[in-house]
């Protein structure tokens, strides 16, 4: 009878851990081209904020900040772990922080990603604990060209990747067990913004014996077997130089500080790999990894190199099949440009961080109509002084009623997004039997603010839910609809102003006279936010 219970006892204890997994756990999937990201079950639109970077070390100063996120409707929050803080004395951990950061997301019914600052924040290793600092021969660091080191982790050294990975395997065993069930936090960051500086490529001692090394047989199976869908930036560097398949960096790539880039970016993603491929053993979440946006015109080393950046996008995919997709962060101008090419190759866009300014609003807006975008999250989202005028938190109130129809209409090609500025032309997208033209609605020419030297960018969502059905969203657009069909016309039959409530459509104001410029138009005008619901017929 003992021997009974003892074994009931273990299997009961061998499945406790599986018991604290719910079967609804965050996760990705693909339905037709497109990729959503599954919480709780249902299609999930990250609209966020991430915090700044010291705000989450202290529970005191988070406390205000939560009815902040609140106002501005966050549903979920991108929060710092610190590994400096976590294992503080090797070997302890210390998850406080964490489990405060818990409580209160669900608090506040908003849902957590993590941020995993462990070897590398921003390319420094900073916020590695001080006995990973001060022990320089255990965990060494790179060195310039000149032989001097800087304070950053090489990737080329297994007891940096074991401190490392250890740390991070901890943390994630650690939301498995207090977070398994609720799944508050539905996705991880893998470190931050990696990136190598001063120069392309890091020259200690492994990393020199590796560069002289061929190039690994799982990076040139990788380019043989995509040599077809291979982005342009790598597949030319490997056919000037004749798409060898054996051979060092230089003979592979060509000799330069393109090469360099290319060779580094290789060992940080195999190395990021091994940390994602642990920490999901541990609970398998979905996990990205970040870049800092490199500037035009500058050269590998002048610019944080060899992270996940569009030119070398196919070499993070090829060394880190664990990582689930490469986010950039958006610091530079040029929106549509850079989601273009994060959006290459079947990466989905996920914005972890935007500069907190003006325009996000309508940026949101296309990111999410446009380009089946998974986050969108200002940086240092707390900094604001009146979370209630933020045009943001406008913004994620109107997004986060139409999330559902933008999930559920997204992947029958459905869902368009616009962005206008000053001097965009018209967008025009025809659907089923209409013609839709977007305009900023300053170019009605009598709207208050049109002949301002700067225009507000304006931004919106045209959902088609019907033949003759849209619902339409955004701020300071004006759009007109005229049938696809040259001897017919378009008319709207209506348009409501209205909100949805748990998906459910409550129409307010019937918009017509000169809401809609005597049927002639729907008008979102600047500054306001707003969902009309227009139903058409042709004539
Ligand atoms: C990008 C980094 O990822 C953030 O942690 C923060 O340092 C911001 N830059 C500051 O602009």
């Amino acid at each position: 009878m003992k021997s009974k219970l003892f074994t009931i006892g273990i299997i009961l204890f061998c499945l406790r851990p599986n018991a604290q997994v719910s079967s609804n756990m965050p996760r990705l999937v693909k339905t037709g081209n497109y990729v959503q990201l599954l919480v709780e079950n249902k299609p999930f639109l990250v609209l966020g904020g991430e915090l700044g970077n010291s705000s989450a070390s202290s529970n005191e100063y988070m406390r205000p900040v939560w009815p902040t996120l609140k106002q501005m409707n966050l549903n979920t929050v991108i929060a710092p772990v610190y590994w400096e803080l976590v294992e503080p004395i090797e070997g302890r951990f210390n998850f406080s922080l964490v489990d405060t950061l818990l409580r209160n997301a669900r608090l506040n019914k908003m849902k957590l990603v993590l941020l995993w600052f462990g070897a590398w924040k921003n390319s420094m290793s900073c916020y590695t604990p001080a006995w990973v600092k001060l022990n320089s021969t255990r965990f060494p660091r790179i060195l310039d060209k000149t032989g001097n080191p800087h304070e950053i982790l090489t990737p080329f050294n297994k007891n940096n990747l074991e401190a490392d990975s250890k740390a991070f395997v901890k943390l994630m065993e650690h939301i498995k067990q207090v977070d398994g069930k609720q799944n508050t936090v539905i996705i991880v960051q893998v470190e931050n913004e990696i990136g190598m500086l001063p120069d392309a490529r890091t020259y200690d001692e492994a990393a020199n014996a590796a560069f002289s090394q061929p190039v690994p047989a799982a990076l040139i199976s990788f380019l043989e077997k995509n040599k077809d869908r291979l982005l342009p930036e790598i597949k030319s560097a490997w056919e000037k130089n004749g798409y060898k398949t054996s051979g060092n960096w230089e003979t592979v790539f060509g000799k330069g500080l393109s090469t360099d880039e290319i060779f580094m970016s290789w060992y940080y993603a195999v190395f990021t790999n091994e940390l994602a491929v642990a920490g999901k053993a541990a609970y398998n979440l979905p996990m990205y990894v970040n870049a800092a946006l490199n500037r035009p015109g500058r050269k590998p080393g002048e610019y944080p190199s060899a992270g996940p950046l569009p030119h070398i996008m196919d070499i993070w995919k090829a060394g880190a099949p664990a990582v689930d997709l490469l986010a950039p962060d958006f610091y530079n101008p040029d929106f549509k440009h850079w989601c273009d090419l994060y959006t290459r190759g079947g990466n989905p866009l996920f914005i972890p961080e935007i500069r907190f300014e003006n325009g996000i609003d309508a940026k949101a807006f296309f990111a999410f109509g446009n380009y089946n975008c998974l986050a969108f999250s200002p940086f240092s989202i707390e900094s604001t002084e009146h979370p209630e005028k933020e045009p943001i938190g406008k913004a994620y109130n109107i997004l986060k009623q139409v999330s559902h129809l933008i999930t559920t209409y997204q992947p029958a090609g459905a869902v368009n997004g616009f962005l206008l500025e000053k001097d965009s032309l018209a967008k025009e997208i025809t659907t089923g039997s209409y013609r839709i033209t977007v305009n900023h609605e300053y170019k009605l020419g009598w709207a208050a603010g049109a002949k301002d030297d700067n225009w507000p960018l304006a931004g919106g969502i045209i959902i088609s839910v019907a033949p003759d059905e849209f619902y339409v969203a955004g701020t300071g657009i004006v759009i007109t609809f005229a049938s696809a069909m040259t001897n017919k016309k378009a008319g709207f039959i209506s348009i409501d102003e209205g909100k949805f409530e748990n998906q459910r459509w409550i129409p307010r104001r019937r918009m017509n006279g000169d809401q809609d410029h005597q049927g002639r138009h729907v008008r979102i005008p600047g500054k306001e936010y707003s969902i009309q619901h227009v139903k058409l017929y042709t004539y």
